[in-house]
């Protein structure tokens, strides 16, 4: 399998990685990892990987075909520059450019721009008849500084931050303080590997965001949620985003008018900007859980997100789900969110 990197967003230290994992086991497309440092995963895996990834990543930024990976010095760079089988890439009378991001703290006495000449002038004298062209070049070539490490490649692709921008809650024509952002509703949705056609509920819909998520890489997606005013909400929202839903009702939690989902992603109340309806948090999700686990089947998933306090690992021990990841979100003093993925087993 032909060898990649990606740059990951630093926006936090285990979801984006976790991501892309889960996008590519959801996609069934096979990989090995190689080397994660810091924001930077190298990984084995095959030419589908790139569009999966660049069609439902949120925390994904750029994605390469690896050509080498060396110490962080003039000299090992060029080196390796001139030993590159750059020929593969570029064609006598291609036009090229540069680009080279450092993650971190300055190391090996080089600024990125400076390296950007360097590495530039070493592929010119490498392949004939080549030439720079920094505004619309045929071919990119991106390099990270990461670890002590340069990381270089052909560049495949980019993933935009606008769409998830113009999908942030204030841009949704129906607002409340308690929606999630679109990037994190969009990673929580795929750690738990759906595919497109997989029937994705949210029990504790809000504002839709989750299934606006799952909707835009082509779940079915079915919401509920116990007020009437986020349910007509989520209804706008998910009009305005073009995403059609297989159900969106009125219900309560305990009472979900619905048995089987492929996937269950979703956001209980916390008591701090959504209702919890006068009941503690803890007892909303041991209730969701309790009834959440009897409309998958052995080896579907749940994502939710929960204040840290609640001690998620020992509710779904008791309601008899495995525990598989968390990742912690720090939001203010006073709350930490836990992002888990249950599955029943
Ligand atoms: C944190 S908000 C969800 C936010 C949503 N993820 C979004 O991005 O808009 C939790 C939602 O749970 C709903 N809720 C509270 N108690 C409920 C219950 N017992 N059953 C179903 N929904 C409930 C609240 O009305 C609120 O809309």
């Amino acid at each position: 399998m032909p060898q990649y990197f990606l740059l990951l967003s630093g926006e936090h230290p285990s979801l984006p990685f976790a991501e892309v994992e889960a996008i590519l086991e959801a996609e069934k497309i096979p990989y090995r990892k190689r080397q994660k440092t810091r924001q930077v995963l190298r990984l084995n895996t095959t030419a589908t990987a790139i569009e999966a990834l660049k069609t439902r990543s949120a925390f994904t930024r750029v994605l390469c075909q690896e050509l080498f990976c060396c110490k962080a010095s003039t000299g090992e760079i060029t080196n390796s520059i001139r030993s590159a089988p750059l020929e593969q890439f570029l064609s006598s009378g291609d036009s090229f450019a540069v680009r080279v991001r450092r993650i971190g703290k300055r190391t090996g006495g080089f600024t990125s721009v400076g390296l950007e000449k360097v590495v530039g002038g070493a592929i010119l004298d490498k392949v004939k008849r080549t030439k720079v062209n920094l505004s619309s070049p045929e071919k990119v070539f991106f390099g990270t500084i990461t670890s002590g490490y340069f990381v270089f490649g052909l560049k495949l692709a980019e993933v935009s931050p606008t769409p998830f921008r113009e999908r942030r809650p204030r841009k949704k024509p129906f607002f409340h303080p308690s929606a999630m952002r679109a990037k994190l509703a969009r990673c929580m949705v795929n750690l738990v590997k759906p595919i497109a056609g997989d029937l994705l509920l949210d029990p504790f819909c809000g504002t839709g965001s989750l299934l606006i998520e799952g909707g835009l890489i082509g779940c079915r997606v079915v919401g509920f949620d116990a007020d009437k005013r986020m349910v007509k909400g989520s209804m706008r929202n998910l009009k305005f985003f073009n995403v059609e839903c297989d159900g969106l009702a009125v219900a309560d939690v305990k009472n979900l008018p619905i048995s089987k989902a492929n996937c269950i992603v979703t956001d209980p109340p916390y008591g701090r900007s959504a209702s919890t309806m006068g009941y503690e948090t803890k007892e909303i999700i041991h209730d969701f859980l309790k009834t959440a686990i009897q409309s998958l089947d052995k080896g579907q998933s749940i994502c939710l997100a929960a204040p840290i306090t609640s001690n998620i690992k020992l509710i779904a021990q008791k309601v008899g789900l495995t525990h598989v990841q968390s990742h912690l979100l720090y939001v203010h003093r006073s709350l930490t969110r836990e992002i888990t993925v249950l599955e029943k087993s």
